[in-house]
């Protein structure tokens, strides 16, 4: 190498070796602001949270806010502010969480966790900042009472079964119900009474409850406390909200709705409205289903005529934890302060990028999509059966694509796209499944209904009373006929096929068979083998 080369040489090694220095002190003095070193916390951290109470002026710019939205999101704010001190080793935390803001522990796995009481605000305040929050929903969905659920709908069910009637009352429900619903049952000691959807014999799939059926369980039993819908269902059929919320409250009961996939509806004049606007009395949605917020936020919704303020706020404090994650909570709000102002049109592509997918897929031989009317148009579901494609082939191919969707059984595929997808994720993955689809094809076969679609159960006993009974593990030919003690659930979608208080049938022992056979998963049994059952010992 010439004289000139080594100097040239000489000078990139050491402008290298000071980068790589800079970067490491760099580290190093962030690492100690983030708690490994008190002499480096410039100021303890109550009296800065209390800038979280006064509120300081946002900063427009904040990469961390793309949208501008903590103007109108009191909670996402607050979480903005309490997540910028700790990043810079502002706060000296002498409350949980125990992690103190320190990603030296456990590593960046607690970045961003930030409580409600003592992180959004000081324990004394956080209350007024979450109802400040609770409030705007309220209003954006029309009701009297709203709270923010960390713990999905699953929680938001639980509260609502606690919120009505009393123990021994029957309320009628729809038996393809999420199995939260169910236990909610348990909790609140209800006697369901079951109503049913229709399952069309072309896709397999439930229709709505229809209001034939819900009229006639209320003829049937004067005494229900409720009616109690899922609807949408689980793969977007959708009823006449309207209709049952008039024949319950002729009724003189509120109707109830869970509605976890459908936290959009109503933020456009091409999607049904909500259940609330459609007249109910209550809904239970998941912000991290349909919505951008962080995975288990919920928003649980109410109008007071009916219900009872207080007692829904009994209700809903009995099962929620008493330490919510305030950037669940702050993400439920950002995502409510983003609905209301860029809903419609966010909501727009959603239908615009399903319409497109659907169009896509149907141009694939032999695949259709659930699609027309009662059917909720931002849901894509994909019927396999005309190509002879496995579902589960399909999603394995889909899930090493980096593409894993809601569920898939042999005949069904259930995607979900929701308004964070655009043109380009949502076409990209139609090709995905398009190609995969091709890969499995084989003999057109005529759809079979998942058991989970078209459970009819034989109740022996009231939901809650089986749950307490004495039990008994017996194998699976020893339990047919006998009563489930235990919730036994293909997951997704998550509706029991066996309920605690129902006769083990012959035909639920099948399907539930066939399901794992599949390569489904069965959920929540006490032997996922299925080889054994608890049943309630001596009936
Ligand atoms: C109809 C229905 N209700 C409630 C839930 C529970 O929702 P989460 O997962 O938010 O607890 C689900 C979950 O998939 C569901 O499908």
């Amino acid at each position: 190498m010439a004289p000139g080369g080594w100097q040239i040489a000489l000078i990139i090694i050491r402008a290298a070796l000071v980068a790589a220095t800079t970067a490491v002190l760099r580290d190093l003095s962030k690492q100690s602001r983030r708690g490994s070193s008190p002499a480096a916390l410039r100021r303890p951290g109550w009296c800065t949270l209390k800038a979280v109470a006064t509120g300081d002026a946002p900063d427009p710019a904040d990469p961390r806010d793309p949208r501008g939205l903590r103007g109108d999101a009191p909670l996402l704010d607050a979480w903005l502010r309490f997540t910028a001190q700790a990043d810079e080793g502002k706060l000296a935390p002498m409350c949980v969480p125990g992690h103190k803001q320190r990603h030296d522990l456990v590593g960046p796995v607690v970045a961003g966790d930030a409580a409600l009481y003592g992180g959004l605000d000081t324990i004394k305040h956080a209350d007024t900042l979450r109802q400040e929050a609770e409030r705007r929903a309220a209003q954006l969905w029309g009701a009297d009472w709203c709270r923010f659920s960390v713990a999905g709908s699953t929680h938001g069910n639980q509260a609502l079964a606690l919120a009505i009637g009393s123990p021994g009352q029957e309320i009628i429900v729809t038996r393809s119900l999420h199995r939260s619903l169910l236990l909610g049952l348990v909790l609140a000691g209800l006697h369901p009474v079951w109503v049913t959807p229709a399952v069309d014999p072309a896709s397999g799939l439930p229709e709505a409850v229809s209001m034939k059926t819900v009229r006639a369980a209320l003829a049937s039993h004067p005494g229900a406390c409720a009616v109690y819908l899922g609807d949408p269902s689980y793969v977007g059929s959708y009823g006449d909200l309207a209709g049952h919320a008039a024949a319950a409250h002729e009724a003189g009961v509120p109707l109830l709705v869970d509605a976890a996939w459908a936290a959009h509806l109503g933020f456009h004049p091409d999607l049904p409205p909500h259940a609330l606007a459609a007249g109910a009395d209550a809904m239970v949605t998941s912000a991290h289903k349909a919505l951008p917020a962080y995975t288990q936020g919920a928003l649980v919704l109410a109008r007071t005529g009916r219900l009872d303020a207080a007692r829904l706020d009994r209700a809903f404090e009995a099962t929620h934890t008493t330490s919510p994650a305030g950037t669940i909570m702050a993400s439920i709000d950002a995502s409510r302060a983003l609905l209301a102002r860029d809903g419609q049109e966010l909501c727009g592509r959603l239908l615009r990028v399903v319409a497109a997918a659907k169009d896509r897929l149907r141009q694939v031989p032999g695949l259709r999509v659930l699609d027309g009317p009662g059917v909720e148009p931002g849901k894509l579901v994909v019927l396999l059966a005309g190509t002879g494609a496995d579902g589960h082939a399909v999603e394995r191919d889909l899930i090493n694509a980096g593409s894993p969707v809601e569920m898939a059984d042999r005949d069904t595929i259930v995607p979900i796209v929701t308004l964070a997808d655009d043109e380009g994720t949502v076409a990209w993955f139609a090709d995905a499944l398009a190609a995969a689809v091709e890969r499995h094809r084989a003999a057109p076969r005529t759809p079979v209904p998942a058991m989970a679609w078209a459970v009819t159960p034989q109740q022996a006993l009231p939901p809650r009373e089986a749950f307490f009974a004495p039990n008994e593990t017996v194998s699976a030919t020893a339990a047919t006929g006998r009563i489930s003690a235990e919730l036994v659930a293909p997951y997704p979608p998550g509706i029991p096929v066996l309920a605690p208080g129902e006769i083990i049938t012959g035909a639920a022992l099948s399907a539930l068979r066939a399901a794992l056979a599949e390569g489904g998963r069965i959920a929540y049994a006490a032997d996922p083998s299925l080889a054994t059952f608890q049943v309630v010992a001596g009936e």
